[in-house]
């Protein structure tokens, strides 16, 4: 069974509470959450007070994807406002010591590659990570197009051993969903096409149903 993650990064931010109620009544597993510091991408999107609001309202589970220079000086702050999984990028100054800080924080501790790292960045890692976030556009912005060369990657990662979570984001919709999760991937990242949805609970439903 796939699951999916919505992204709120595609959600309206003046009806942001009505956008996770949307999720979680529709059956989604997780709410994903798009850290962006302006640096290591050229977007800002949202911070820890946002999350800290939304933990005092919803039970969830908060998938935090930091695309930031230097993970580590936050890994605390967005522990403490209540993340669940924390993901880092490989590519980022800090990667190694904020894995580390996220696991000493109790967390999932999550890896992401950019579309140009290859799956052998992976290997490289000293204690493999609970959760390998494929990027499948290049990150900053929803309503991308997703990158298809982006699936023999994830095959790749299957392929050289890893036998944690596979989470793919960026671009996901309904015509690649299943080759995706063919591919081994075992959650599925939606923002644009999950709010674009005129029936978000058939479509999570139909996420669902995908995968082995
Ligand atoms: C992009 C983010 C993705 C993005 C997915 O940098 O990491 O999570 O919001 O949104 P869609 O599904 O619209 O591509
Ligand atoms: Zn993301």
């Amino acid at each position: 069974m796939s699951k999916i993650a919505a992204s709120i990064l595609a959600a309206n931010t003046m009806y942001m509470g009505d956008a996770v109620r949307k999720i979680l009544d529709s059956g989604c597993d997780a709410i994903h959450f798009d850290v962006m510091d302006g640096v290591f991408v050229p977007n800002i999107s949202f911070g820890p007070n946002l999350l800290r609001d939304m933990r005092q309202e919803f039970d969830a589970f908060f998938d935090v994807h930091l695309m930031l220079h230097d993970p580590l000086q936050y890994i605390d702050v967005f522990a403490a406002s209540g993340a669940d999984a924390i993901t880092v990028h490989v590519e980022s100054e800090t990667f190694s010591q904020a894995m580390k800080k996220i696991r000493t924080r109790g967390l999932r501790a999550g890896a992401s590659l950019k579309p140009e790292t290859p799956a052998s960045a992976l290997l490289n890692i000293e204690e493999a990570p609970d959760q390998v976030l494929v990027m499948t556009v290049e990150p900053g912005f929803g309503g991308q197009e997703l990158m298809p060369e982006m699936i023999q990657k994830i095959a790749d990662i299957r392929k050289q051993g890893y036998k944690g979570v596979i989470e793919a984001d960026g671009g996901i919709n309904t015509d690649n969903a299943k080759r995706l999760a063919n591919a081994g991937v075992d959650v599925l990242v939606l923002g644009t096409t999950f709010f674009e949805s005129t029936d978000p609970k058939e479509l999570v439903r139909w996420i669902h149903g995908l995968g082995k």
